[in-house]
C-alpha cells in the first residue's frame, strides 16, 4: 500500500496568508497541518508517500518535510503543473503508484482517529474503492454521497446545489488500480476539473465495488480562516483534555502548554495554549485556544482564540480575537480610540469590533 497526499491547488479562500504560506504548512498548536496528515499515514503503517505539490508552493513544502524520515516515511514529490482537479492529481502520480493499492489523503484534512481504521476496512473487504463519509450541516460545500436502504453507495455528486443527503465525502479515500481506468474515462466537470467524485461514480457505473465508512469523530477541512481557527481549537482542546502531551488516538500530540524557553512575566495564561520557544510575554492575557509561534512577543494585549505565527509582535492594551497573524507581522495600538495606520498585503482584512 502506498499513499499520495494532495498539496497542490490554489487556496484562494485563505488569502492573504496563502500568498506566503502554503495552507498545508499553517501551524496548528505549532505543528503544520501537513505534519498531522503524515503522522496519521505513518501510524497506519504506510511508508511510501508521494506528496503532490504545485510549482508555486512546492519548494516550501519540500523544505519543511524533506525526505519524510522525521515521520518514519519515505517521501517523494510529484509536481502537478496546474491544479486540474483531484483525479488529475492521481493521473500525474501514476508513475509513482504503479499498480499498487493506495490511500489518497487531501493534505488539508484532519480526521479524528486517523486512517488506520479505513485501511483495515479496505484490507478486510477488498473493494475497488473505499470512501469515508460524515454527516455535515451544509453538504453543498462538499462531494455528497447517496446511499440505498442497505447503506450501499449509489451516487456521488460534487458540490450539489440540492444535495440528496447530508453525507459529505471526507478527504481520505482508498483505491485499487481500477481507479486509473475510471479516471481515463472521465471528462472535466462544470468547474473545469477532473473530479475524483466522478471517477468513483464511474467505478460504480462499471460494476466495481465501492464501500463506505461513516466517520463519527471530528473532521476538519481547513479551507477557510474560520476552519483553521476551529481546527486550532479542536486540536488544542483535544490534547489539553488528555493532560498535556498525551496523544489523541490516531493523532500525535500538538505542542500544548508554554515552552520552558519562553519568557513570561505578569501574564494570565488560560489553557489550552501552545506557546513556542523564545516567546516573550509581558503583562498580557493569553488564551484559551491560542497558538503563538517561535519568538512571538506580546506586551499588554489580551489574545483569545487565535494563531500568531513566528516572530510576530503585538503591543498595546487591546484585545485580539479570532485572528490569524502571519510571521513577523507587527500590531501596535497606542490609543484604542486613535486612528489606524496600515501596511497590509493584498487580500488582507482589518476589522475593528
Ligand atoms: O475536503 C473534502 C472535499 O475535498 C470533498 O468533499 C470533495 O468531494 C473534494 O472534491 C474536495 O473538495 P474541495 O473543493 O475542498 O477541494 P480543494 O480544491 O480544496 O482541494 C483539496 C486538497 O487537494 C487541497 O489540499 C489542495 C489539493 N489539490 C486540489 C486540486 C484541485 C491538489 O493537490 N490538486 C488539485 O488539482
Amino acid at each position: 500500500m502506498k499513499a499520495i497526499v494532495l498539496c497542490a491547488g490554489k487556496a484562494t479562500r485563505l488569502r492573504p496568508l496563502s500568498h506566503s504560506t502554503p495552507k498545508h504548512l499553517i501551524p496548528l498548536g505549532n505543528r503544520e497541518i501537513l505534519s498531522y496528515v503524515l503522522l496519521q499515514i505513518a501510524d497506519a503503517g504506510i511508508r511510501e508517500v508521494g506528496i503532490i505539490i504545485s510549482p508555486d508552493t512546492g519548494a516550501r513544502i519540500r523544505e519543511a518535510i524533506g525526505d519524510g524520515a522525521a515521520w518514519g516515511l519515505d517521501v517523494q514529490y510529484i509536481t502537478q503543473e496546474v491544479p486540474g482537479g483531484l483525479a488529475h492529481a492521481v493521473k500525474v502520480s501514476r508513475h509513482f503508484l504503479g499498480d499498487s493499492d493506495f490511500l489518497m489523503f487531501l493534505g488539508d484534512n484532519l480526521i479524528e482517529g486517523g486512517v488506520a481504521p479505513l485501511l483495515k476496512g479496505f484490507c478486510e473487504s477488498k473493494p475497488d474503492g473505499l470512501v469515508l463519509l460524515r454527516e455535515v450541516e451544509d453538504p453543498r460545500r462538499f462531494g455528497v454521497a447517496e446511499l440505498d436502504e442497505h447503506g450501499h453507495v449509489v451516487r456521488l455528486v460534487e458540490k450539489p446545489k440540492e444535495p440528496k443527503s447530508n453525507l459529505a465525502l471526507v478527504g481520505a479515500y482508498v483505491f485499487t488500480r481500477a481507479v486509473h481506468e475510471a479516471i481515463d474515462q472521465t471528462g472535466p466537470s462544470w468547474r473545469g476539473e477532473l473530479e475524483i467524485t466522478d471517477a468513483i461514480q464511474k467505478l460504480l457505473d462499471t460494476g466495481k465495488t465501492v464501500v463506505s465508512h461513516i466517520l463519527k469523530g471530528w473532521w476538519l477541512d481547513t479551507g477557510t480562516k474560520a476552519d483553521i481557527l476551529e481546527a486550532n481549537r479542536v486540536l488544542l482542546g483535544a490534547v489539553g483534555k488528555t493532560g498535556g502531551m498525551t496523544p489523541v488516538p490516531g493523532l500525535a500530540a500538538c505542542e500544548v502548554g508554554v515552552s520552558c524557553d519562553a519568557s513570561v512575566s505578569g501574564c494570565r495564561i488560560e489553557e489550552p495554549v501552545s506557546v513556542a520557544a523564545d516567546c516573550v510575554l509581558k503583562d498580557c492575557c493569553v488564551g484559551p485556544y491560542v497558538s503563538l509561534g517561535k519568538g512571538v512577543r506580546v506586551t499588554g494585549a489580551t489574545i483569545t482564540n487565535s494563531i500568531v505565527m513566528e516572530g510576530a509582535e503585538i503591543v498595546g492594551s487591546f484585545t485580539v480575537e479570532e485572528s490569524i497573524v502571519g510571521s513577523r507581522s507587527r500590531i501596535s495600538v497606542e490609543k484604542p480610540e486613535g486612528s489606524l495606520r496600515l501596511f497590509l498585503d493584498s487580500d488582507s482584512s482589518v476589522e475593528l469590533r
